[in-house]
């Protein structure tokens, strides 16, 4: 595993976008969902520090931003799996980015359902990237943005983590936890004035699912990104489900009774 490696390229270009959204930091900068994000805070002319795995891939993403209005985009190439370059990573913000106000979680790995069964290895890398990772790191961004007293930390989550399923419960139980992680620090930050989102799109035409059978009827990435950007705007609301259809699906499949839903195959 290699230490974080960063870069930085800027040109000016008018400021467009709202007070709240200006200075934004995306961990997992390169999945499918976050880079339609960035287009839109491109356009708004936001200024973007974008964490990833690959510099390669980063510096690409780096030049389309700047060319569709970014006014800045710096670069960190890191695995954000491994928790001891956290702190090194959220140094580099802080030095080359300060004033950020807002951070936007995007990483996450979906393996086979029943790799994870089959192996206690890969179990515990599905919960360790989705979960342990996201909270170890989201915890030093908390801490800085609850003693500046502002800023919005948005962490993509799932719809798969309401309720557990034979098929994904693995992945499921991550994100789950992971949304009860953002439920208890919206609550901490509240009195800091610190938002906190919670998104849960439902399954989205991504890398993640190109695989899966029924992807052609996923949502598109853009359209789930123009959602995200809207709840940055405004800070609002706590619980983002994406596209809007699946708060209702999941209060139904909520409600399924349990005796009824250990049955179900899905
Ligand atoms: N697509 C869906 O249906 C769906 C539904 C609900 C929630 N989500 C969630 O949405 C988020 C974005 O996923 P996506 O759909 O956009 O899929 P994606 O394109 O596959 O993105 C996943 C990203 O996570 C990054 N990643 C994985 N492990 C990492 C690590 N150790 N360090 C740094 N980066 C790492 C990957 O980096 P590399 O590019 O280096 O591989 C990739 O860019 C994920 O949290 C996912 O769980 C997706």
């Amino acid at each position: 595993m290699s230490s974080p490696t960063h870069s930085a390229k800027s040109f000016s270009a008018p400021t467009t976008t709202r007070a709240l959204l200006k200075k934004v930091v995306v961990l997992g900068a390169t999945s499918g969902i976050a880079l339609e994000v960035q287009r839109h805070l491109a356009r708004l002319g936001c200024e973007l520090l974008l964490v990833a795995r690959s510099p390669e891939r980063l510096a690409e993403v780096q030049s389309d931003l700047l060319a569709r209005g970014a006014s800045q985009v710096l670069t960190c190439a890191a695995d954000l799996a491994a928790i001891e370059y956290h702190a090194g990573i959220f140094d580099f913000v802080r030095r080359s980015f300060s004033g950020y106000d807002t951070v936007l979680l995007s990483y996450g790995a979906m393996q086979d359902q029943k790799d994870s069964e089959a192996s206690v290895d890969v179990l515990l890398s599905e919960l360790h990237v989705n979960y342990v990772s996201a909270a170890a790191l989201l915890t030093l961004f908390a801490a800085d943005m609850e003693q500046r007293r502002t800023g919005c930390i948005a962490a993509i989550t799932s719809v798969a983590g309401d309720r557990g399923r034979r098929s994904n419960y693995v992945y499921g139980s991550a994100k789950g936890a992971l949304s009860l992680f953002l439920q208890g620090l919206r609550s901490r930050l509240h009195p800091a004035g610190v938002k906190v989102i919670t998104i849960k799109p439902g399954p989205v035409q991504t890398p993640m699912t190109d695989h899966l059978p029924n992807a052609a009827r996923f949502a598109q990435p853009e359209m789930v990104a123009r959602d995200i950007v809207r709840a940055l705007e405004r800070r609002s609301p706590d619980v983002l489900y994406t596209p809007k259809i699946w708060r209702y699906v999941m209060a139904a499949v909520e409600h399924i009774p349990e005796t009824l839903f250990k049955r179900l195959s899905f």
